[in-house]
């Protein structure tokens, strides 16, 4: 390598773009996240809420976090420092950083469990089982110590193993392997959960909106779910539009993205909750739903191993191509920022992470007793980055794009090479009044909840 400053990567395309974006948020979120929380919180009314944060904030602050990305061509921090030099700014970056650190941490755990399962469907052990025996083995497994460390651990391995590779022949390559074998998995997933008998009534459940149960706790719910599943107030958009070409279509982009993510995220629910009901289980059950619900659903299923493969196939697929991205987010810095070289950058950010999930992954078994606010330290770190910190971040963030670098540099980016964006006017409102009081209110008022006994 020369002394010579090296040029920035980018990527091919604007597929390669969409593709790699798509798959940042596609990810746990959608498919195990998201059915989770309809289930949690009385399904319709919750995905109607979602529906419109999605597109009232979602799609609004991509376009923020895309813009300030492509304009400075830096990471997270960088951005800001390049911006607005010297200022507070930065700070937006530092805890991207922090949350793309802590996410990654305990995304991989349950990403490890994924893989495990894959093995566990392969080796037969979800064979005509009842769901109190899925319930042990699954207990058996994240309660032991070094096993799930051993998913964990491989699972980062392969996080690593592309991110190192680079932008267009490392995340964008696999990105665009990974997101249509994916798409395969769901429609032939769908197929047999829709076709269950006894799946109406779930699929009703899933649609019918119950605003007797519409409060602010599922209103904050539902905007972290949206942040999380759509990849925002950490950066991650920000550092995979810093490798976007100027002619590129950035409103448009966005659209894309979040269509994508919410379309797979409905159709996990479709999967999963008229399964659920089909077999005459609760979808109220939290967490577990996919870990042990549904393999017990599988197995009594014809072909329901292989149906439990291709499912858990799929999750770990998934969960791959956002991980590349939260891990992209801190890679990027160090080499912007400190100078390394990305395979440095790739190895050392990956075992920092693998390490910090260590207490994670021990907090199913050995450390389930340490408990902070009442929950784990997974529960913990999950609630803590996906309902406070990236709402956060989006927050800094709206208020930055809105009122300290301003709305009319940001149009100025998006319109360039005669890239029409007709709402821009729509947007520039949003991010400037609608989105500041709107993100300060709920998180304003859910601090003062959950400090009112
Ligand atoms: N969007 C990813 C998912 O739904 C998670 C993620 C969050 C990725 C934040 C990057 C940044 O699983």
């Amino acid at each position: 390598m020369t002394v010579m400053a090296k040029e920035r990567e980018q990527w091919t395309g604007r597929v390669g773009f969409i593709f790699a974006a798509a798959g940042s948020a596609v990810g746990l979120g959608n498919i195990w996240r998201f059915p989770t929380a309809v289930g949690q919180n009385g399904g319709g009314a919750f995905v109607l809420t979602y529906l419109v944060i999605i597109f009232l904030i979602g799609i609004p602050v991509m376009i923020a976090e895309l813009v300030v990305g492509r304009r400075t061509q830096r990471n997270v921090i960088g951005a800001f420092k390049v911006l607005v030099p010297g200022s507070v700014w930065v700070v937006i970056g530092v805890l991207g950083v922090a949350a793309g650190f802590i996410i990654l941490s305990f995304y991989s755990v349950i990403a490890g469990w994924s893989v495990a399962y894959i093995f566990k469907f392969v080796a037969g052990h979800f064979y005509n089982i009842s769901p109190g025996l899925v319930a042990r083995e699954f207990e058996a497994m994240t309660s032991a110590p070094l096993q799930p460390l051993f998913w964990h651990g491989l699972f980062m391995a392969a996080t690593i193993g592309v991110v190192l590779l680079g932008v267009a022949r490392g995340i964008e390559r696999w990105s665009k392997v990974l997101m249509p074998a994916l798409v395969v998995l769901l429609v032939i997933l769908a197929g047999r959960a829709i076709t269950l008998e006894g799946a109406a009534e779930g699929i009703y459940w899933l649609l019918r909106p119950d605003f007797a149960r519409l409060d602010l706790a599922i209103i904050l719910g539902a905007l972290g779910q949206v942040f999380f599943s759509l990849s925002l107030g950490m950066g991650a958009m920000l550092t995979y539009g810093s490798y976007l070409s100027r002619k590129e279509d950035i409103p448009g982009s966005a659209v894309y993205i979040a269509l994508t993510d919410l379309a797979i995220a409905m159709l996990a629910a479709l999967i999963i909750i008229p399964a659920v009901f089909a077999f005459g289980f609760d979808p109220q059950i939290g967490p577990p739903l996919i870990f042990i619900t549904l393999p017990a659903v599988f197995s009594f299923m014809p072909l329901g191993w292989f149906f439990g493969i291709l499912f858990f196939v799929l999750l770990s697929i998934a969960a791959l191509t956002s991980a590349i991205s939260l891990l992209e987010v801190v890679v990027a810095w160090f080499i912007d920022e400190l100078g390394w070289r990305r395979p440095t950058a790739s190895i050392l950010a990956g075992l920092g992470i693998f390490l910090l999930g260590i207490p994670s992954s021990l907090s199913m078994g050995l450390w389930a007793d340490v408990q902070v606010f009442g929950l784990t330290f997974l529960g913990l770190f999950d609630t803590m980055t996906t309902n406070f910190i990236l709402p956060l971040g989006g927050l800094l963030l709206v208020l930055f794009v809105g009122w300290r670098w301003g709305t009319a540099k940001a149009l100025g980016e998006i319109r360039q090479e005669g890239v029409a964006f007709t709402l821009g006017s729509v947007w520039a409102v949003l991010v400037r009044f609608v989105l500041p009081l709107a993100l300060a209110y709920i998180l304003v008022s859910s601090v003062i909840a959950a400090f009112t006994p």
